[in-house]
């Protein structure tokens, strides 16, 4: 469904690349995470997934068309919630739909039908102030959803919460990724939540990056948190913490 076509970008103030003639796929419904050292470059893919960066050479394909030629493709989720404080929770989601000019009512019907999708009905008219980080982040994940795009982009959207919420969320995205079909691509700098997570690892190691290694994770669907355990998965986070240790400059 995604598909790098030989891209190639740079920054115009940096001097060298970020990435030169890079290409991959992902699969429509794939939960893919993309990890690698800071600044190496993995918000940039996203941010020329959703056209906020334009590639120098190459092309990015969604199901065999130039994303220059589709609308709402994609969906993006960043690593702060970004709610606005003086908004309601059911205000806050409406937003986009307010700006698109959708009608009142369905809005109404759009908003309660998605915080019940993540599990906050009932909370449409409480304040960001009212709800726990993950609640938020769950209220920012219901405002992806509801722009209807197959492709949602998370660009670190559990690193600001506490170690116990995180591991719930985890296991509650896993549970919206099942139910909702979506393809997601996670961007995390935690190995073992990139593990738990998805069917696939792309590692960015080194900066320009023409390739991004592609590491298949040695487990199904529903996961538990035990399997973590399990030996081939335990070595394959030492693997992957290693490559991610060689790529850090200090
Ligand atoms: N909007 C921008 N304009 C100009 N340069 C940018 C912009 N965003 C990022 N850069 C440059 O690209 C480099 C890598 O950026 P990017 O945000 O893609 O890395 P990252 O892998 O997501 O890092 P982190 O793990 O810290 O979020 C940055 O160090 C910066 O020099
Ligand atoms: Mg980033």
């Amino acid at each position: 469904m995604l598909e790098f076509r030989n891209i190639s970008f740079r920054y115009t103030q940096d001097e060298s690349p970020m990435m030169e003639n890079l290409s991959f796929l992902v699969e429509a419904g794939a939960f893919v995470s993309v990890i690698g050292a800071s600044g190496c470059g993995k918000s940039t893919i996203f941010r020329l997934i959703n056209g906020l960066e334009t590639p120098d050479t190459g092309e990015i394909l969604v199901d065999g068309k130039p994303i220059s030629a589709l609308k709402q493709y994609s969906a993006f989720m960043p690593q702060k919630d970004l709610l606005f404080p003086w908004r309601s929770i059911e205000k806050n989601i409406c937003l986009p739909m307010e700006l698109q000019g959708v009608p009142m009512a369905e809005q109404t019907r759009r908003c309660q039908q998605v915080l019940e999708q993540v599990g906050l009905s009932g909370y449409g008219k409480k304040y960001p102030k009212d709800l726990s980080g993950g609640m938020k982040q769950r209220v920012a994940f219901a405002r992806t959803l509801l722009s209807g795009a197959d492709m949602l982009l998370l660009d670190e959207p559990f690193s600001a919460l506490d170690y116990l919420t995180r591991v719930e969320m985890q296991e509650w995205l896993l549970h919206q990724w099942e139910s909702t079909g979506k393809t997601i691509l996670f961007i995390t700098h935690d190995v073992e939540e990139a593990v738990f997570l998805s069917k696939t690892i792309f590692v960015i190691q080194e900066r320009p990056f023409s390739a991004m290694e592609q590491v298949e994770v040695p487990l199904g669907y529903p996961r538990n948190r035990s399997d973590l355990k399990r030996q081939e998965v335990v070595e394959l986070k030492e693997q992957l913490i290693g490559r991610l240790r060689k790529g850090v400059n200090l």
